[in-house]
C-alpha cells in the first residue's frame, strides 16, 4: 500500500527567500494518478522534489505508505522518479539503461533480465534493446527512460513534465501511451505538468496550483464544471472561459445576473446555491465557457470581431462593450456564414453553465 500525504508542507528557499510551496496539504490515495497542474513557477517540481527527498521540507510532514519520511533518504523511499530531462547513458545499450538502477542494487542478472524485458514489453520496446540511445527517436528515448524507471517496481512513480521536450504529434502519441501503461502496472503516480490537457486526461484527481498554493483539488469534470475560483475557471478549458462585469440581484425566491445590458435569469439550482454562499445583490464577474455561449436572438448584445474556423467549430471573437469574449459555434450546415467583422450579434448563454464569482476574491459564490 502506498497512500502519499502532505501536511502543512512549506517550502522557502533559504537562500533566495522564495516561499515556493505554502501550507501544501493533500491525500493521495493507494493506487490513484494524481497530476500537480499549474502555471511554470507555481511550485510543482518543488512538491514533486520533496516527496521524492531531493528537497528539504522548510516545515510540514510528508508520508509515503503511512511512514514518515521527512528524514528519510531518497533511495530509501520506494519511489521511482521521470525527469523532463531524462538523461540516458550514451555508451549503454537500451538493455543496460534499463537495467541501470537494478545493478546498482545487485539483483542477481536472471531477475534483472527478467524485469528489463517486462518493462520493454510493457512499453513496446522490445526489439529496440540492443541499440544505444543515439540511435533512437525521441518518443523511443522517453519510453527507455520510463522502463528505467519501471523497473524498480516502486511503490510510487514521480514525473516531471516527462513529455514536454517532445513536439506535439508525438506528446499525444505518449499521452494515450502513458493511459495504457498505467493500466497494466498499477500503482500510485504523481505527474507534474503545466499543461491543463495533459492534465485532464491523465488524472483521476486534479491539484491546481498558483504562487505556491493550491487553488482546487477535484476530478477533471469537478474542476471543469465547478471551479471554485476565476483561476481554476480561467486555467481549465481551451479556449478559455469568458469573464464579464455583472450585476447580481437576488430576490425572495429567485436571482437574476445583468451582463452588457441583458438580464439573464438564473436557474433554481444557482440561486440554491448564491444563498448556500451568502451572496448578496450587487457587482459580481459573470462567467461563460466559450462552448457555453450560443448566437441566437434574445441574448446579450455584442459586436462581431474576426472568426476562426477549426473544422467543425467556429469560434467566433467579439465585443460586449469593451470587453473581448469568444463564442465557440457549432457548424452543420454547409452554407452557415460566420458574421462579418462589426455586424452585430447576439450570444445567449447556456443557462445551467452560468458561472457567478466575488469580483474582489475571486472565489465563486456557486461552488466550493
Ligand atoms: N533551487 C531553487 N532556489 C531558489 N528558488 C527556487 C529554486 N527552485 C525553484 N525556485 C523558485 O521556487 C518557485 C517554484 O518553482 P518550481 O517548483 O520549479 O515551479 P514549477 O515546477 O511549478 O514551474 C519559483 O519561484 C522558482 O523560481
Ligand atoms: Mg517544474
Amino acid at each position: 500500500m502506498a497512500e502519499v500525504t502532505l501536511k502543512h508542507v512549506w517550502k522557502v528557499y533559504k537562500d533566495s527567500g522564495v516561499e515556493a510551496v505554502k501550507d501544501f496539504n493533500l491525500e493521495i490515495k493507494d493506487k490513484e494518478f494524481v497530476v500537480f497542474v499549474g502555471p511554470s513557477g507555481c511550485g510543482k517540481s518543488t512538491t514533486l522534489r520533496m516527496v521524492a527527498g531531493l528537497e528539504e521540507i522548510s516545515g510540514g510532514e510528508i508520508f509515503i505508505g503511512g511512514k514518515k519520511v521527512n528524514n528519510v533518504q531518497p533511495k530509501d523511499r520506494d519511489i521511482s522518479m521521470v525527469f523532463q530531462n531524462y538523461a540516458l547513458y550514451p555508451h549503454m545499450s537500451v538493455f543496460d539503461n534499463i537495467g541501470f538502477p537494478l545493478r546498482m542494487r545487485h539483483f542477481p542478472r536472471a531477475e534483472i533480465k527478467r524485469r528489463v524485458e517486462e518493462a520493454a514489453d510493457i512499453l513496446e520496446i522490445r526489439d529496440l534493446l540492443k541499440r544505444k540511445p543515439k540511435a533512437l527517436s525521441g518518443g523511443q528515448r522517453q519510453r527507455v527512460a520510463i522502463g528505467r524507471a519501471i523497473v524498480r517496481e516502486p511503490q510510487v512513480f514521480l514525473m516531471d513534465e516527462p513529455l514536454s521536450n517532445l513536439d506535439a504529434k508525438l506528446r499525444n502519441q505518449m499521452r494515450t501511451e502513458l493511459i495504457k501503461l498505467r493500466e497494466r502496472i498499477n500503482t500510485t503516480f504523481i505527474y507534474v505538468t503545466h499543461d491543463q490537457t495533459e492534465a485532464m486526461t491523465l488524472g483521476d484527481r486534479i491539484v491546481i496550483m498558483h504562487d505556491g498554493v493550491i487553488m482546487q483539488v477535484g476530478s477533471p469534470s469537478e474542476v471543469f464544471n465547478k471551479p471554485e475560483n476565476t483561476f481554476v475557471a480561467g486555467f481549465i478549458g481551451m479556449p478559455q472561459m469568458n469573464f464579464l462585469d455583472g450585476e447580481l440581484k437576488i430576490g425572495a425566491e429567485s436571482a437574476s445576473v445583468t451582463v452588457g445590458g441583458k438580464e439573464i435569469a438564473l436557474n433554481a439550482d444557482h440561486f440554491e446555491r448564491l444563498k448556500a454562499h451568502g451572496a448578496r445583490s450587487g457587482r459580481v464577474t459573470f462567467g461563460i465557457r466559450p462552448e457555453h455561449f450560443e448566437m441566437k436572438e434574445g441574448g446579450i448584445a455584442a459586436k462581431a470581431d474576426v472568426s476562426e474556423l477549426t473544422g467543425s467549430t467556429l469560434n467566433v471573437h467579439a465585443k460586449i462593450g469593451e470587453a473581448d469574449v469568444v463564442a465557440v459555434v457549432q457548424i452543420d450546415e454547409d452554407d452557415a456564414e460566420p458574421p462579418k467583422p462589426g455586424t452585430p450579434i447576439s450570444l445567449v448563454p447556456e443557462q445551467k453553465r452560468i458561472h457567478i464569482f466575488d469580483p474582489d476574491t475571486g472565489k465563486s459564490l456557486l461552488y466550493g
